[in-house]
């Protein structure tokens, strides 16, 4: 069982499996086996065109529903209140799943009142069909707006961090409201495997660069959702318990926040893009 982070009532799994650009069979495949290897989180979104195969690698590996976290993600130009309720609906649906345990605002959409599009989150868990809401890629001053207009807990903000951006204003205003913090890109794309530093980190602790990187940031409590659509990648990415990094290279792995780190950046600006 992976360790997990407790906020506001929820237990997130410190390490899920990221799912965008995974499809078909191959999606079903590597959620199958990422569940059969000790995965308990799986992220996905109405946008990655993917949840019927996620619910379909779910039963396929054998693992009660109940001791699994999976989270979804209703897309910005379903942000008006019928429109939300009906997109989370059909999340259910291609999942086959009667409620999920987050449901995640998927980027700001400034073209839809937020009181409206919280105040709908808010009812899609109160009707039962998620147990827990959060929302994502919201900036520090939306997370005040967002958490003072909720009637429901909001448990975590799930937005870009690995080594090479800083985020800790973004975490700050995270864990000042006691919500998770869920890291996505953790890996930076893959860009971590061709860091000198993370790969010299990792060689005296006889782990990978992508291990070290994973570990920088559950170390922080930061739960991580790396994405592979490679079996032997799955238990990698995993394995990153049985180590632990001592302060001088935390603060060394630090170091490498560049200006130029962000990898997506992207705002709703009504035009349906990936991601
Ligand atoms: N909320 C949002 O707006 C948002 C935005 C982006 C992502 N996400 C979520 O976060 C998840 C993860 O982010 P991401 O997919 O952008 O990037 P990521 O997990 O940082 O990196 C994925 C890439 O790294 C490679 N990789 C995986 N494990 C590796 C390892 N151990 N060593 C070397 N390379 C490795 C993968 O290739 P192979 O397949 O070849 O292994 C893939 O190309 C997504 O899948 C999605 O669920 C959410």
């Amino acid at each position: 069982m992976t360790p997990a982070v407790e906020a506001k009532g929820a237990r997130i799994p410190l390490v899920g499996l990221g799912t965008w650009d995974l499809r078909g069979r191959t999606c079903a495949r590597v959620v199958e086996q990422a569940l059969r290897m000790g995965y308990r989180h799986i992220d996905t979104a109405e946008m990655y065109d993917n949840e019927r195969e996620v619910g379909e690698g779910l039963r396929a590996s054998g693992i009660p529903r109940n001791e699994v976290f999976v989270t979804t993600k209703v897309w910005p130009s379903h942000f008006a209140p019928r429109e939300l309720l009906r997109a989370a609906k059909e999340s259910l649906a291609k999942l086959r799943m009667s409620e999920v345990d987050l449901l995640l605002l998927h980027w700001p959409n400034p073209q839809v009142p937020l009181s409206e599009t919280i105040g709908a989150l808010c009812k899609v868990k109160a009707d039962g069909m998620a147990r827990h809401i959060g929302v994502s890629n919201f900036n520090a001053a939306l997370l005040n707006e967002a958490a003072s207009l909720a009637t429901e807990p909001l448990v975590c903000n799930q937005f870009e961090m690995h080594p090479f951006l800083d985020q800790s204003t973004l975490v700050s205003a995270c864990r000042d409201k006691g919500m998770a913090v869920v890291a996505y890109s953790p890996i930076a794309r893959g860009g971590a495997k061709n860091d000198a530093m993370l790969n010299r980190i990792g060689k005296a602790h006889g782990k990978t660069a992508a291990q070290v990187c994973l570990r920088y940031l559950v170390q922080q409590d930061v739960v991580v959702i790396p994405r592979t659509s490679k079996i032997e990648r799955l238990e990698e990415n995993i394995s990153i318990f049985d180590f632990a990094l001592p302060d001088a290279e935390m603060s060394e792995i630090a170091s490498l926040a560049r200006r130029d780190g962000r990898i997506v950046d992207w705002s709703f600006s009504g035009s349906a893009k990936w991601d």
